[in-house]
């Protein structure tokens, strides 16, 4: 029932964002493509459709997994535990897609980027301390001997869960830029976590797995149906509407599924993202508003974009960190003279420009497909961390 009702709402997001497109051009929302040089209007915001449909085909699914309640009404107690769960989890989903289009209508700050998935997934979390209010973590194997088989680490194990939502959502709207690269990454994260749940449906957790994967199988199918009009050449944007929706998915069944860390696995090139990032996104390099590659039209290729500042604008833990990064050619720093002026220049420090970096210029679409390819390296790796590597360290 939750596939076909995936495929109906693959159907339904295509056909919504086919007809809605000019809809949201009258609306404002629409971007420029940056790198293309066309200057052509593109609906922007797409995400919320992709939302929506989730959303739809979510509440018409709820029933299903109770149906064996609702035929024998009186054999067994009603899994409210269960059911709970799930409106909790389309709750904080619902939150994240109403503010995320908020952010793209109003175009927020980004202490509020970090505020609002906090907040959103404040049902969700209350719903984990009512229902399973597990705060243990079970140490690696080596270190049993000197802290013990586990810890209960109470809540700071809630903080985390917090955490976990606002690193999600961010860290695919930070790998953005180029064409279909947002809803690209979505897919092969959601598509890893279809295959592991599969895998696990088999375990002990089986009833977690299968929660979750009532979840990816409609929003892997509504975010292809998103792809198909996001990829090269765009002819929508996916806004941050799509980013918070997809990132808060992942964070809801990563928590009530109880695989946050397997799920953090998944997002191995958003980890290193973020922490390339770093720099820029705690100010100690100036960072512009957009960090997206610079397109070059002589080539049709994109190349790496920088940012320019004065000596006096970089902070001291900057310069150290550019020095020591430019040593290990891990980025690109020179002088410039502007107009008599003396500028410094560092490229953007996001995945997208470090594959430049490595490749030279590239064209949009080969470049999202390495990234997309990386990606799927990484989830990979990822199974293989979790597979063969973790028997080491835990009993699994
Ligand atoms: C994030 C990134 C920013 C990047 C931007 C691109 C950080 C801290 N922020 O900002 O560096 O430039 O995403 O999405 O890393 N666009 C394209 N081609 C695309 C997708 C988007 O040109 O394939 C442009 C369009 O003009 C679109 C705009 O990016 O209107 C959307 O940017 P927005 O999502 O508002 O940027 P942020 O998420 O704030
Ligand atoms: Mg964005």
């Amino acid at each position: 029932m939750n596939i076909l009702l995936s495929a109906v709402g693959y159907w339904l997001t295509c056909k919504l964002i086919s007809l809605c497109g000019e809809m949201f051009v009258r609306a404002n929302l629409f971007g420029v493509d940056l790198c293309k040089g066309t200057g052509v209007k593109i609906p922007e915001s797409q995400g919320v459709l992709c939302g929506v449909v989730f959303l739809v085909i979510m509440f018409l699914f709820i029933p299903i997994p109770f149906i064996e309640y609702f035929t024998n009404r009186g054999t067994f107690t009603f899994p409210f535990h269960v059911y709970v769960e799930f409106l909790a989890a389309l709750l904080s989903i619902c939150c994240m897609v109403f503010l995320g289009f908020a952010d793209d209508v109003f175009d927020l700050k980004w202490r509020h980027k970090l505020l609002l998935p906090t907040i959103a997934s404040l049902p969700l979390l209350m719903v984990y301390l009512v229902t399973f209010d597990l705060t243990i973590i079970i140490i690696p194997a080596p270190f049993r001997s000197l802290l013990g088989y586990s810890i209960n680490i109470g809540c700071l194990y809630y903080i985390y869960m917090g955490m976990l939502a606002v690193f999600c959502t961010n860290a695919i709207n930070i790998v953005a830029g180029i064409n279909g690269i947002e809803v690209g990454q979505s897919l092969v994260i959601s598509a890893s976590v279809i295959v592991f749940n599969c895998i696990e449906m088999s375990g002990e957790y089986s009833e977690a797995h299968l929660f979750s994967l009532y979840f990816m199988l409609p929003f892997f199918a509504v975010s292809l149906a998103l792809y198909q009009y996001n990829k090269y050449p765009a002819r929508v944007f996916v806004g941050d509407t799509f980013c918070y929706f997809s990132g808060m998915a992942f964070a809801v069944v990563a928590i009530l599924g109880h695989f946050s860390k397997t799920m953090l696995l998944f997002f191995i090139p958003q980890v290193i993202n973020f922490l390339y990032s770093v720099p820029q996104l705690f100010r100690f390099v100036p960072c512009p508003r957009h960090r997206l590659p610079k397109f070059n039209p002589k080539l049709n290729k994109l190349e790496l974009s920088y940012s320019r500042f004065k000596p006096t604008e970089l902070t001291k833990l900057g310069r150290i960190i550019l020095k020591i990064a430019s040593i290990f050619k891990l980025v690109h720093f020179r002088k410039v003279t502007v107009k008599d002026c003396e500028y410094e220049e560092c490229n953007n420090l996001t995945i997208i420009n470090f594959f430049l970096l490595i490749f030279g210029p590239t064209h949009e679409k080969t470049l999202t497909n390495r990234i997309l390819l990386f990606q799927i390296v990484c989830s990979v790796i990822a199974l293989f961390i979790r597979y063969p590597l973790a028997r080491l360290f835990y009993d699994v």
